[in-house]
């Protein structure tokens, strides 16, 4: 396959549509893709296929695909949310992947702005999304679409490894205490 391959392809027809169950795989599969432990570490951790499947009971309406030819090239992702003490609805853009041969072709942005069109009819006031610092193609490709007001905001991780040894250690610890010995303990 040559280079120009893809390209050529996608000025086949491009279609954004909701995505159905049957589409649950190979969205999960190009995120594994996109999200990898080198790239983006943090969303690497959180992409599994119960997020996916999770999203997609919650609020399937607001699970976009784009479909090239058959094959899945792009996804969106999101959610609202709605506040007792708040007149305004949220709408939150969780995750967003275009296939990479196929980017910097307008893919994630006809995804957003059918996203976008649902959410407002929806009656959502203001979409929220968040990615790491340094994820600067995300990052320039949400400016481009009008988001802004970037606040800082910092990951943590605890590894608890040792703990999890520990633990191990007084389960096994306790079962090969004799029986009696166990219920005078306890
Ligand atoms: C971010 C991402 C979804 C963009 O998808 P895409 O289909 O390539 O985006 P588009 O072609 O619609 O880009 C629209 C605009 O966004 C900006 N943009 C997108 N990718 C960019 C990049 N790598 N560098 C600079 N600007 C970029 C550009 O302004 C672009 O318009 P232009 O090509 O006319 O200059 C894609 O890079 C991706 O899948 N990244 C990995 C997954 C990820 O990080 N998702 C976001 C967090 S969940």
């Amino acid at each position: 396959m040559n280079e120009e391959e893809p390209s050529k392809k996608k000025s086949g027809s491009l279609v954004i549509r909701q995505m159905e169950i049957d589409d649950l795989a190979d969205v999960f599969h190009l995120g594994e893709k996109l999200f990898t432990a080198r790239e983006v570490p943090n969303l690497y951790r959180t992409w599994d296929e119960y997020e996916v499947i999770s999203l997609f009971q919650s609020e399937s309406e607001f699970c976009l695909v784009a479909e090239l030819d058959g094959e899945i090239v792009g996804f969106v992702l999101g959610t609202t949310i709605e506040k007792t003490q708040s007149a305004w609805k949220y709408g939150q853009l969780v995750w967003l992947g275009t296939e990479p041969e196929l980017q910097r072709k307008g893919i994630a942005q006809k995804l957003f702005k059918h996203f976008r069109d649902l959410m407002l009819e929806d009656g959502v006031r203001m979409l929220l999304t968040d990615t790491e610092a340094d994820n600067l193609p995300a990052l320039h490709f949400f400016r481009k679409l009008g988001f802004g007001h970037p606040q800082q905001h910092i990951y943590l991780t605890l590894n608890l490894s040792d703990q999890l040894k520990e633990l191990k250690g007084k389960k096994e610890n306790q079962r090969s205490q004799p029986r009696r010995l166990r219920s005078k303990d306890e």
